[in-house]
């Protein structure tokens, strides 16, 4: 059994009735959690109601002074979402009538019958119950669809979520720059998500990620037969995401001819399916993204510059983490909190040490690499402090860790050190080389797997903190 926990007005001038009323709330088990005010008239009621929110008003009908059809009136214009119960020696009489209009939810006749109040409250806090629950369903849902969220509160964030918000409502073709992992596909969505298009479809597209042969038929669909293994017709992406919008992601590798059918989509409104002479009018909103820079793409001859234009009318530039490690803190709750729900642990917490490590980082994979990194560590962490040991993976403030392979520069690497510091910085350096693989790094290093580990435990030893 619920025991419901309500507020409760009873209005009425007979002592007996509100006894009566107050009585039975305080010895029914299940509501005897709700509090009870009292109030002897229609204008004391009114008053407390202005004061406070009631859940139930049970009233009388006949009072000195204003009647209870007034309480009920007042209740309904300014709080709806109380329920009023009339309490009237006539039932079915023309009060009781006038009462419901006024939004009354129910009348009970006196005398009173302890089995019908019973059974009328439970009914009363059941359905409100109900519609709380419901409302909360819903909010929860809109939330889940503003998702998602984007986090941060840097400057450059805010700037650039005032500037979402601002073009969201409008239809302007959107184009989003940024290096890989800041998050150009959530600022996509979230654009999609705050405009008015959000009912509709917000449809992906990755130039990247489709051969170039079927690009075209991905977009724009195709006609039955159009070509071989053409079995049936079928809408492109744009065609679905109509009254949506689509987002063309990776727009830098599209190749020259179909930069220039594109073009002609965001002129003409109209696509054309391949296969078919007739156009077809859309209505879809274009927001692209490129991690590449579309000015160096447009002078070697990859990108056409009026297709830039076009698609250029509001330019997102999203920079990388390392210049707004302000977000940093935020996004690493987040995560950590959306990471610990997924493993089913219970929530870990981030030493200060390990957030300044993290603020120290340049993350050059940027935030989904600061994602995977705090997944990994709330994996790897089995304590509930997740400590700059934790991180010890992501060779921070280890110059030689940070050590390109590929543009390993001698002299730098070796001015300065002690010989001591260069066998431990080449062993660094081998680990990185062949991804942290201990026995690979061991033979490149002509050392037993054995040495390795012992001296990696020496590191550890003198600067636990960098493991
Ligand atoms: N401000 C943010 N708040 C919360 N999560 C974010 C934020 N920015 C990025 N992310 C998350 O980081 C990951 C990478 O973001 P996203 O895919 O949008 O980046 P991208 O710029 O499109 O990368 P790529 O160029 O590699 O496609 C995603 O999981 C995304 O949800
Ligand atoms: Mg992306």
């Amino acid at each position: 059994m619920i025991i419901m926990k309500k507020k409760i007005l009873i209005v009425d001038d007979e002592p007996l009735i509100r006894d009566y009323l107050a009585t039975f709330f305080t010895t029914t088990r299940e509501f005897s959690n709700c509090r009870i005010d009292i109030a002897v008239n229609a204008d004391e009621a009114i008053a407390k109601i202005k004061e406070k929110n009631f859940d139930l008003i049970f009233t009388d009908l006949k009072m000195p002074g204003k009647s209870g059809l007034e309480v009920i009136k007042f209740v309904g214009k300014q709080c709806p979402e109380t329920d009023t119960v009339l309490l009237t020696a006539f039932s079915g009489g023309d009060s009781a009538r006038k009462a419901m209009a006024y939004g009354a939810y129910e009348y009970i006749a006196k005398p009173i019958s302890v089995d019908e109040l019973e059974m009328l409250v439970r009914r009363i806090f059941e359905r409100q119950n109900l519609i709380q629950e419901n409302i909360k369903l819903q909010q929860q849902l809109k939330d889940k669809i503003i998702y998602p969220k984007v986090i941060g509160k840097s400057k450059a964030l805010t700037e650039i979520m005032d500037l979402v918000k601002m073009v969201a409502p409008t239809n302007s073709t959107i184009l989003i720059t940024g290096e890989s992992g800041t998050g150009k596909e959530i600022i996509a969505e979230a654009i999609h998500r705050l405009s008015p298009r959000t009912d509709h479809n917000f449809v992906k597209i990755n130039c990247a990620a489709i051969p170039e042969s079927l690009i075209e038929s991905e977009l724009f669909g195709f006609e039955k037969g159009a070509f071989t293994g053409a079995i049936k017709k079928t809408r492109g992406k744009f065609e679905i995401a109509d009254k949506g919008s689509i987002l063309l992601d990776e727009i830098s590798e599209m190749d020259l001819d179909l930069q220039a059918k594109l073009l002609r989509v965001i002129q003409e409104k109209e696509i054309i399916r391949i296969g078919s002479e007739t156009p077809l009018k859309i209505n879809t909103r274009i927001i692209a993204t490129s991690n590449r820079d579309l000015a160096e793409e447009i002078k070697k001859g990859t990108f056409r510059e009026d297709l830039f234009f076009r698609l250029n009318i509001v330019p997102i530039l999203l920079p990388p983490l390392r210049n707004r490690k302000d977000d940093i803190p935020a996004l690493v709750e987040n995560f950590l909190k959306k990471a610990c729900i997924e493993l089913g642990t219970k929530k870990k917490i981030i030493t200060s040490e390990a957030l300044n490590l993290l603020m120290s980082y340049d993350w050059p994979g940027n935030i989904r690499e600061l994602q995977n990194a705090i997944e990994r560590a709330s994996i790897t962490t089995i304590d509930s402090k997740i400590t700059t040991k934790s991180f010890s993976f992501l060779n921070i403030n280890q110059d030689s860790r940070k050590i390109n392979p590929e543009n390993f520069n001698p002299e730098s690497f070796f001015d300065g050190k002690t010989l001591f510091e260069v066998e431990r910085d080449l062993i660094f350096y081998t680990l990185k080389k062949t991804e942290n693989n201990k026995t690979d790094a061991a033979k490149i290093l002509g050392v037993t797997a054995r040495t390795l580990r012992n001296k990696l435990h020496l590191y550890e030893e003198q600067n636990p903190e960098e493991f």
